[in-house]
């Protein structure tokens, strides 16, 4: 088992130079800060192929895909030598970019029985560049995947533009926070034990009316300061609503709230 490779960092998004780029270059800071040696990929430049879900279903076996795949062949060999992996995607339609998916899926298909990646640190970013919508349905499958491969995935780091520098540095101490526990694999006792970790990580969890919720509490937080207090105040209003049980009347003052915030942010 390696405990001592390198931190990556996978851009998934098919820019370069985007947010996701950005995010990705700053947990690769704070895991070079430790003294540990990082690497990023441009997933663009590794496009796997589509899974063909052959049979019989020998991959499991050899381990290897039974088409020639290039990206695949390179990407995966990175996953199985790093220390710890950080996973950046753009948020594509509430969800995670195709080019992650396709990577994912073949990971499954070939690796999930054998699970390689045990214990492994891990954590995702997810930058929902454009109305901030899928902020954390955007991240599920990429904490998906490393439930699914045993790995030990820490919080995720879910972004806006309206919380873009805070989520910047937050990406920082967390790739810091897991280059350290690359030192140590700590892989689960159990299945138990994985799945309550999982269900122990914050935002995954979240109701579409918490996402929501959490989206508005972003443009409210990049609200200027002579902005009306009462945008903010909106959202105790939704929550007195939602407890109250009037959910579709709290979904309401909580979209009333995002709009106020996104229009004097897109004014700024
Ligand atoms: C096909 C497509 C779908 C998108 N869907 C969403 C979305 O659901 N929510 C959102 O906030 N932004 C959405 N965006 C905007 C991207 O999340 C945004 O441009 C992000 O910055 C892309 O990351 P990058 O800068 O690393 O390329 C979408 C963009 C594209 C191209």
């Amino acid at each position: 088992m390696n405990t001592s490779g390198t931190v990556i960092g996978i851009v998934g998004s098919p820019n370069h130079d985007g947010r996701t780029n950005t995010l990705i270059s700053a947990a690769l800071d704070g895991a070079a800060s430790t003294g540990r040696a990082v690497e990023k990929i441009q997933l663009a430049d590794h496009v796997v192929d589509a899974c063909k879900d052959c049979l019989p279903w020998v991959c499991k076996d050899n381990l290897k895909c039974t088409y020639p795949d290039e990206a695949f062949e390179f990407l995966s060999q990175k996953l199985l030598d790093c220390g710890a992996l950080i996973l950046g995607t753009p948020v594509y339609w509430w969800d995670t970019s195709g080019m992650i998916k396709y990577l994912i899926l073949k990971m499954f298909r070939i690796y999930a029985r054998t699970a390689p990646l045990k214990g492994m640190p891990a954590f995702g970013i997810g930058i929902a560049g454009g109305t901030g919508n899928g902020l954390i349905s955007g991240l599920r499958p990429v904490y998906h995947f490393f439930q699914v491969m045993h790995m030990r995935a820490i919080e995720p780091v879910p972004v806006t533009r309206f919380n873009f520098k805070k989520a910047t540095e937050r990406a920082k101490e967390l790739g810091e926070q897991i280059a350290e526990m690359a030192k140590q694999r700590t892989p689960f006792n159990d299945l138990e034990e994985r799945l309550l970790w999982y269900d122990a990580l914050p935002y995954l969890g979240m109701s579409r009316m918490e996402e929501r919720r959490l989206l508005a509490g972003h443009t409210t937080q990049a609200l200027p300061k002579n902005a009306d207090p009462g945008i903010a105040c909106g959202l105790a209003r939704a929550d007195v609503l939602s407890a109250a049980g009037r959910k579709l009347e709290a979904m309401k003052a909580i979209t009333q709230v995002y709009d106020s915030g996104l229009e004097i942010f897109e004014k700024k």
